[in-house]
């Protein structure tokens, strides 16, 4: 019985590692730099499995031809075969230049920068949350990057801290954040999606909860998300709640950290001006709704442990929280 359940265990989660959508696949590419490599491994792939296959064929056939069998003198050994020589030292040679061709033709393809017309997008790393900024459109936001479908992007990448690496493995990458440093990718999405991503480079106590998601939106999608993060000074706090929230805000130490335009002029942590439209935060590991919101003001430490933003002394009240979240969701 022990046996069965075990079976049934193996396959229910060999079956289920099969089903899609495939959230963090490199082997499902959805832009033309994802195309490259997956091109690349496939071909890779059915070159190891060929010498795989003729490896364990030769020596299968040997093992079995040559045992050791009770009463028969032991085989005689070949010293020097000219011909078999020969063709081991140019069969794998051969080979690897099938393997390197394509190898360095996929490094110059996709090390290459997009061209001039493309759209521009700088992200740092931070502990342990991701910052993007769009040059050209004035926009600086968090752990979510909003990209065009079938659009060429340039991103480049650094680290304001320690090093991180930036992959959205369904759009390629991955790329190291370097703090003083600036590595770039370019890519061009081909569907319309919400692709997750993850920090790839332990960076300390929080690097598995250093998450980012990638939007491609369609093109009138990404011009109204434009409109709305360039839509200057956050909103004015409408309603009491939100209104009072805002007064929290400007009497805690919050704003020594957060940019709110035109309210707070903080760096250290997330630009929080346009949070409301955001779908997560936390580095992408909590949905931005009242609750997670109330309780990472209240906490952050215990949901993001090492989490730069710390318990407030003295703690702010329920009703306090519960303002700020009001006033900090009114910031579409
Ligand atoms: Cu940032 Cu790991």
């Amino acid at each position: 019985m022990p046996r069965l359940r075990f079976w049934l265990l193996t396959a229910a989660l060999t079956i289920s590692g099969c089903g899609g959508p495939y959230p963090q696949s490199t082997l499902h590419p959805r832009s033309d730099f994802g195309r490259a490599v997956d091109h690349l491994f496939t071909d890779i792939f059915w070159w190891a499995a060929g010498v795989f296959v003729v490896v364990e064929a030769l020596l299968v056939i040997v093992l079995i031809r040559f045992r050791h069998r009770e009463g028969r003198p032991a085989p005689k050994p070949t010293h020097g075969h000219t011909v078999l020589e020969i063709a081991w030292t140019l069969a794998p040679a051969v080979i690897l230049v099938f393997v390197a061709v394509p190898t360095v033709r996929t490094i110059f393809a996709t090390a290459g920068d997009a061209p001039a017309d493309a759209l521009r997008v700088e992200v740092t790393g931070h502990q342990w949350w991701w910052e993007y900024k769009y040059p050209d459109l004035g926009i600086t936001t968090a752990n979510e990057m909003h990209v065009p479908v079938g659009r060429p992007v340039q991103v480049a990448i650094t680290s304001a801290d320690v090093i991180h690496s930036f992959w959205a493995p369904a759009l390629g990458g991955k790329r190291d954040a370097i703090p003083g440093h600036v590595n770039r990718i370019a890519f061009r999405a081909d569907a319309v999606g919400d692709y997750s991503g993850q920090c790839a480079e332990f960076c300390g106590a929080s690097h598995a909860n250093m998450r980012l998601r990638v939007l491609v939106d369609a093109d009138s999608v990404f011009q109204a998300w434009v409109k709305t993060e360039q839509g200057g000074p956050a909103a004015p706090a409408t309603g009491s709640l939100a209104a009072r929230g805002k007064e929290v805000f400007l009497h805690s130490p919050c704003l020594a950290c957060h940019t709110i335009q035109g309210v707070s002029p903080g760096v250290i942590g997330p630009n929080l001006t346009h949070v409301g439209s955001r779908g997560t935060i936390a580095g992408a590991i909590f949905p931005n709704d009242s609750a997670h919101l109330a309780s990472w003001i209240a906490d952050a430490p215990s949901l993001k442990p090492g989490s730069l933003m710390t318990r407030m002394k003295p703690p702010l009240t329920d009703p306090d929280i519960a303002a700020l979240v009001a006033y900090l969701q009114s910031l579409k």
